[in-house]
C-alpha cells in the first residue's frame, strides 16, 4: 500500500526544483511608501501568461509524494498544494479556531449608538476625538494588515497548513475593515476625514511610517527568502507584524473603545471592537508560534545583533502608542488617562518579547486593566454589551446528531 512518503513517480532533483513562491510566480507592483502600500496588484496580459506557464510547471515538476519531515516554514521544498499531511498542527487547530469564530459586522445592532452620537449632550468632545481618532487608524490599518498578509508574507511561507491560516486571517483583515467602515457609515461620519486621518494626523502617520519599510521590504517583487540577510528581513518583518502592529498598536484604541462600552456607551461600536479583538488575539498567537517555530528550524537567524535590533524596534513601538494615546487622550477621559497606558503598553511589550524569547523590556510592570483579558477571552455564548441580534453558528461547529 501507498503512503505519502512513497513516491508516486522518479522524484525530480530537489536542486533543480524552484522555490514554491517562484512556482505560483506571483508577481506584484513594487510599492512605494505609504499611499501605494495598499495598491492593487497590477497585473498585464503578458505577466499574467508568464504566471500561467509558471504554475503549470507546479502539476508539472510535484509529483514527489510528500514526506512530512521535509516541510518547513521558510524555504520549504515540499509542494505547497498539498495541504497534508499535517506537520504543524498548532496552524491547521488556529485555522479552525478562527473558523468557528466567524462573525459579520452587520450582525450588530449600531441604533443606539446612533442615537447616541446625535445626541448634542450624548458624549463629550473628548469622547468624540478618541472614536475618530480610533476609526481614522483602524480603517487604514486592517487594509495594511491584509495586503501585507497577501503581498507580502503568503508567498514567503511554504508549509500549506499556515497558508491555510493566512487565508482566513486575510479575510478577517477584510471583515474588520468592513466592521470600521460600517461604524463609520452608521455614524454618518466625514468619511474622507476618517480614511484620510493615516495621511493627515501625525500619530497615525508615525505608526504607519514606522511600520511600512517593513512590509514593503517583504512585498517587493525582487525579495527572495533563502540568505541569511533576507531570511532576517523576513523574520524581522514578521515579529513587527505579529507583536508590533496586531499586538500592540492596536490596543490603545482597542482599550478605549471597549472602556466605552463598559460604561454603556457605543456598544454597537463596542461589541464590534470586542469580536475584532478576539480575531487579533489569535493573529497575534498564530504569528507568534510561526516565529518560534522558523526560530527553530532556523536557528542561525536568532544571533546577539538581531535580537538587539528587535529589542529596539520594541522600544520604538512602545514610543509611539504612548504618543498616539497621547495624542487621543489631551485630557483624562472614561476614567482613563495616557500615563495609564505607558504602563499598559510596556506590560504587553514585556509579554511580546519573552512570548518570542527575548528578555522583558521592562521589568515588573503590571497590567493596569486587567478586564481586558476578559475581553479577550470572550467566548461565543457570551457577549459583554448584548447588541448582537444573531449568535452565528459556523458549518464547523454544528453538530449532525
Ligand atoms: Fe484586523
Ligand atoms: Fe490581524
Amino acid at each position: 500500500m501507498l503512503v505519502w512518503e512513497d513516491d508516486v513517480r522518479t522524484p525530480p532533483n530537489p536542486a533543480q526544483r524552484p522555490a514554491p513562491e517562484a512556482e505560483l510566480g506571483l508577481r506584484t507592483v513594487t510599492p512605494s511608501p505609504l499611499q501605494t502600500a495598499t495598491a492593487a496588484v497590477a497585473s498585464t496580459p503578458s505577466s499574467a501568461s508568464a504566471d500561467a506557464s509558471a504554475a503549470s510547471s507546479v502539476f508539472a515538476k510535484s509529483t514527489r509524494r510528500v514526506n512530512v519531515a521535509d516541510k518547513r516554514i521558510i524555504n520549504g521544498q515540499t509542494d505547497v498544494n498539498q495541504l497534508v499531511p499535517f506537520k504543524y498542527k498548532w496552524a491547521w487547530e488556529k485555522y479552525l479556531a478562527t473558523c468557528a469564530n466567524h462573525w459579520m459586522p452587520q450582525e450588530v445592532n449600531m441604533s443606539r449608538d446612533i442615537a447616541l452620537w446625535k445626541d448634542p449632550n450624548g458624549l463629550s468632545e473628548d469622547e468624540r476625538r478618541i472614536i475618530k481618532r480610533n476609526l481614522g487608524f483602524f480603517v487604514t490599518a486592517d487594509s495594511l494588515a491584509a495586503n501585507n498578509i497577501v503581498l507580502g508574507t503568503y508567498r514567503h511561507i511554504t508549509a500549506p497548513e499556515c497558508r491555510q491560516f493566512l487565508l482566513r486571517q486575510a479575510f478577517e483583515e477584510a471583515i474588520h475593515t468592513h466592521a470600521y467602515q460600517y461604524i463609520v457609515e452608521s455614524l454618518g461620519l466625514d468619511e474622507s476625514e476618517i480614511f484620510n486621518a493615516y495621511n493627515e494626523v501625525q500619530s497615525i502617520r508615525d505608526k504607519d511610517e514606522f511600520l511600512i519599510p517593513f512590509i514593503d521590504a517583504i512585498m517587493n517583487p525582487g525579495f527572495k527568502t533563502g540568505s541569511l540577510q533576507n531570511d532576517q528581513t523576513l523574520l524581522k518583518s514578521l515579529i513587527v507584524f505579529a507583536c508590533l502592529m496586531e499586538g500592540l498598536f492596536f490596543y490603545v484604541g482597542f482599550t478605549q473603545i471597549l472602556a466605552m462600552g463598559r460604561q454603556n456607551k457605543m456598544t454597537g461600536a463596542a461589541e464590534q471592537y470586542q469580536y475584532i479583538l478576539r480575531d487579533e488575539s489569535m493573529h497575534c498567537n498564530f504569528g507568534i508560534d510561526l516565529i518560534n517555530q522558523i526560530k527553530l528550524e532556523n536557528p542561525q537567524l536568532w544571533t546577539t545583533e538581531f535580537k538587539a535590533e528587535i529589542r529596539a524596534l520594541f522600544e520604538k513601538a512602545v514610543d509611539l502608542e504612548y504618543r498616539y494615546a497621547e495624542d487621543t487622550m489631551p485630557r483624562g477621559v472614561l476614567g482613563l488617562n495616557a500615563s495609564m497606558f505607558k504602563g499598559y503598553l510596556r506590560y504587553i511589550a514585556n509579554r511580546r518579547a519573552t512570548q518570542i524569547g527575548l528578555d522583558a523590556l521592562f521589568p515588573n510592570e503590571e497590567n493596569p486593566f486587567p478586564w481586558m483579558s476578559e475581553m479577550i477571552d470572550l467566548k461565543k455564548e457570551r457577549n459583554f454589551f448584548e447588541t448582537r441580534v444573531i449568535e452565528y453558528q459556523s458549518g464547523g461547529a454544528l453538530s449532525w446528531d
